[in-house]
Order: C-alpha cells, then sequence, then structure tokens
C-alpha cells in the first residue's frame, strides 16, 4: 500500500456516508447491522482504523486552535459549495452525486416536508466543512462519526476496538466515564472529535438559529443521536436540542435515493435563502 493510500484509504469520501447509509438502513435487522461491519468495505475498515487512533484529545485542541479562529479567508457560502465541488472524483458522473447535488437533494427532501427555511438552509450547508479536505487535512480528521475525546469511548461507537491504538486509551486520566469532564457538564464544554461538523458550525455559529448548530455541530454524532451514549455528558438543554438533531438525520442519509436535483434550475432559489441569513462574504 502506498502511502498516499494509507493516508487516504478511501477512493472517494462519501464512502463513509454510503457505509454510514448502509448500517443506518431503514428497517434493518439486528443480524444484519453486525453482518454489514464485519463486511464493512476494507477501506472504510481502513479509514476508521486511522480515525480512531489519530483522534486524540490533544489533536483535537490543536484543530479547534487552528480553526475556530475562521482565518482561513472570507467566501460567500455559494463560493464555498463550489469550492467543495472541486473535491471531485473519479467515479461514475452518471451514478454519482456531486457535493453541491448532495446538499441539495438533502435540503430539497427537508423543503418538500414543509420544513421552515432555516432548516431547509441547513441541510444545503450541513456538509460544507468537507473543505477541510482541500485544505489537505486528511480523511480521518475530515469524516466519520464523531466522539468525545478526554473521556471513555462508548461501545457503540462504529469499530470501537481500533480505540486500542490510540494514545489517550493508555491514559487513565482520559479512560474514566467522565474523564477530564464534569458530569453533564453539556456538549459544548466537550472537545468533539475533530472534523467537518464542528468546522461548518463554527463558521454558522452566529447566523442561523441555535437548532441548525446542534444539526451541525452533532450531525456525525451517531454513538449520541442513534444509540443514546453520552448522555452523562449532555445538560437538559442539549436533550432538548437532540430532538432537532435526530430529525436532520434521515434527511442527511436516506435523500440519496431520490431524483438528481437540477442545480441551474434551483439556483435562484438558494441564492435568495442564503441571502436571507448570511452575509455576502463570511469568514471560514
Ligand atoms: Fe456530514
Ligand atoms: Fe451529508
Amino acid at each position: 500500500m502506498s502511502t498516499l493510500q494509507q493516508q487516504q484509504p478511501m477512493p472517494h469520501l462519501e464512502d463513509w456516508d454510503d457505509f454510514i447509509a448502509g448500517r443506518y438502513r431503514e428497517g434493518k435487522a439486528q443480524e444484519e447491522f453486525r453482518v454489514y461491519d464485519a463486511k464493512a468495505n476494507p477501506g472504510v475498515a481502513e479509514f476508521y482504523r486511522q480515525n480512531h487512533q489519530h483522534q486524540t484529545l490533544e489533536y483535537v485542541r490543536a484543530k479547534e486552535a487552528e480553526y475556530y479562529p475562521l482565518s482561513r479567508g472570507k467566501k460567500s457560502i455559494w463560493e464555498a459549495a463550489e469550492f467543495l465541488n472541486t473535491l471531485v472524483d473519479d467515479s461514475d458522473p452518471d451514478t454519482d452525486l456531486s457535493q453541491i447535488e448532495h446538499l441539495m437533494q438533502t435540503s430539497e427532501a427537508i423543503r418538500k416536508d414543509g420544513h421552515p427555511r432555516w432548516f431547509v438552509l441547513t441541510g444545503f450547508v450541513h456538509d460544507l466543512g468537507k473543505v477541510l479536505c482541500l485544505y489537505g487535512e486528511p480523511q480521518w480528521g475530515v469524516v466519520g462519526d464523531t466522539f468525545p475525546a478526554g473521556c471513555a469511548y462508548s461501545d457503540q461507537i462504529v469499530f470501537p476496538e481500533y480505540f486500542a491504538a490510540n494514545p489517550d486509551s493508555k491514559v487513565p486520566e482520559y479512560q474514566t466515564k467522565f474523564g477530564i469532564y464534569e458530569p453533564n457538564c453539556g456538549l459544548d464544554n466537550v472537545h468533539m472529535s475533530w472534523g467537518h461538523d464542528a468546522y461548518v458550525s463554527k463558521v454558522a455559529e452566529k447566523y442561523l438559529p441555535e437548532p441548525a448548530i446542534y444539526m451541525l455541530r452533532y450531525h456525525s454524532f451517531y454513538a449520541a443521536h442513534r444509540h443514546g451514549a453520552y448522555r452523562h455528558l449532555m445538560s437538559a438543554h442539549d436533550e432538548q436540542m437532540f430532538r432537532w438533531v435526530r430529525e436532520f438525520n434521515p434527511y442527511d442519509l436516506y435523500s440519496k435515493g431520490q431524483s438528481k436535483p437540477n442545480v441551474k434550475e434551483l439556483r435562484p432559489y438558494y441564492e435568495d435563502l442564503i441571502a436571507e441569513f448570511f452575509p455576502a462574504q463570511l469568514d471560514w
């Protein structure tokens, strides 16, 4: 295996999203769920091995310090979406969706269900944090299920066995139930593994309502929103807000089968929607 393949084990970043969609396919039996994991495509398994090994508390803190000041320059939301679209792969353009198409498919499904405009917009921006890839961040630092660093790992996280290689698993202080945190301290005080969720939520924080920020920030926190893990770190307010995170998740996972959105036709609607909430240029 070449060094590049070791760094980027999945041929396409979407392989992770597809894996998750398969894992949480509606109506799937529990046994099928396990089989799916065991037979997981080796690229995705290797991706998780790297993710679980390298996402230490120290790494997370360093990435927060690097990206939270939003000093990567100004861009409009549409420019960011087009920038993300340059993350093309060599897959068949007839069957696979571009990044903008995935965003619009998600937001159009939300719109069809009659949800408020901020919710539709949240669908449109939810994966813009994947531009981290274009800044040169490795796949394991952009996508993947997120989890708290600095406390015991839940066995509800995919491939928990890979955490054995994480240096934090040798730090006793980080391996108690609460680790460095206080009981029910609130997720705002928790250092989540670094990725596209944390980054896009910081970018959007000043402009979208709080339920939207929760959706953005925790949409990959499957251990919590799908399995109910880490409630001992959540505040009562987090519990209330997670209703929104759960409401959002099916649109991210299950809108893919629907027809391909016509980006050109829909663009004016989205330009209006973006202008209603975001300034023309914002910090990234
Ligand atoms: Fe995502
Ligand atoms: Fe997504």
